[in-house]
């Protein structure tokens, strides 16, 4: 967080990783004086925050007098997740491009003009997704790996990298963001991302519940455990900016994963549960467009900055165990370890 930052606003907040996000700076930021979950859909059910500070805020993030309401002149801290997933944004070509382009313009010209009237640069931290990369971009992917995307979802997301970089650059905000890779495993219920399966097939086996993987078993994709991405959105935040440099972009480290390799994972990790079992029923146009995706991310940038990646696919098995299914015998559900914000945090443009 930037030193100043007591008014956080998470769009998406919601949502999968905006809960989690949500959770880990309520316990790890003292100074935190309000938190804003700005989503066009409710939390699921069973999940609250019981905190005065939080303020969860309905609508929808393409309509600009919602981005004025949610984000106001004293909001120093936006965490950008709110998006129309990857086979949604395909699926749906305008709804895609309205949300996942438009209302991120949107909301950058909403911080611009917060600056503008305060002087006061807010920090946008931007959830950015190796979909911008596209098949043939290099096995493994890096830093310096070409971003040519082959899906309406890539270049929506690259393009939004581009946006945080360019209005970082001309000092309308504090520009930060993540490239993530599919981030498994996702509790609940599957969304509509091509990559749902990296999830499905760990969690609904040990739900006990049949799973049915659209891809082959010999697939393998680049998987990140949400704790590392929770730590990766804090550590990006709180670090000196001079450090990210022009591109304020981060990969984040990427664990290959094969199909085959998690569904023994499960059934080693799952000893003593009734599993569900999985069987394949290969969908082309959902094999086609994994295939198109990374199966090894190395991030060289974002390790020297001290950003982890996970160890082993067991370790992630286990995580999901411990965070969604036993979370009453976890000491590490939600790390409280306290936010530091870097001590030089400035309002002025990182030149
Ligand atoms: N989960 C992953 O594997 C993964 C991988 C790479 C990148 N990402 C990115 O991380 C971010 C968070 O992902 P997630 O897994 O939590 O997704 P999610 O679908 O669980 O959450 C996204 C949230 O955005 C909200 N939203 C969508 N359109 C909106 C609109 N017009 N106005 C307001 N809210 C809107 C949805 O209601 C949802 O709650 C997204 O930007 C996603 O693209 C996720």
């Amino acid at each position: 967080m930037p030193a100043t930052s007591r008014r956080a606003v998470i769009t998406g907040g919601t949502g999968f990783l905006g809960r989690k996000l949500a959770e880990r700076l309520l316990v790890g930021w003292p100074d935190l004086e309000r938190l804003t979950l700005a989503d066009r859909a409710g939390p699921p059910d069973g999940w609250q925050l019981d905190d005065p500070r939080v303020e969860l805020v309905i609508g929808d993030l393409v309509d600009r007098g919602f981005v004025e309401t949610v984000v106001g002149d004293d909001v120093d801290l936006v965490f950008h997740l709110a998006s129309v997933v990857s086979a949604g944004a395909e699926q749906d070509f305008d709804l895609g491009y309205a949300v996942n382009l438009h209302g991120t313009i949107g909301l950058l010209e909403r911080c611009r003009a917060i600056t503008a009237a305060t002087g006061r640069r807010p920090m946008v931290v931007f959830a950015s997704s190796v979909a911008a990369y596209g098949s043939g971009a290099g096995d493994p992917v890096g830093d310096a790996t070409i971003l040519r995307p082959e899906s309406s979802y890539g270049v929506q997301k690259a393009t939004g990298e581009l946006l945080i970089n360019d209005y970082h650059r001309k000092g309308f905000i504090d520009g930060r963001g993540l490239r993530l890779p599919t981030v498994s495993v996702r509790p609940g219920q599957p969304n509509l991302a091509a990559s749902g399966f990296a999830s499905g097939i760990i969690r609904e086996p040990l739900d006990g519940v049949d799973c049915v993987c659209p891809v082959s078993p010999d697939t393998v994709i680049a998987v990140i455990s949400p704790r590392r991405v929770v730590d990766g959105f804090c550590r990006i935040a709180t670090i000196d900016g001079d450090r990210l440099g022009v591109d304020r972009i981060l990969l984040l480290p990427g664990l290959a994963m094969a199909v085959a390799e998690a569904i023994e994972a499960v059934e080693r990790a799952g000893r003593g549960r009734e599993l569900g079992r999985v069987t394949f029923d290969v969908d082309p146009d959902i094999q086609r467009l994994v295939d198109s995706w990374p199966p090894a991310i190395v991030s060289e940038r974002a390790t020297a900055l001290g950003f982890a990646g996970d160890d082993s696919v067991a370790a992630i098995v286990r995580q999901h165990i411990e965070d969604e299914l036993e979370p009453e015998l976890a000491v590490t559900t939600t790390d409280r370890t306290p936010l530091r914000p870097h001590a030089g945090g400035r309002s002025g443009p990182d030149r």
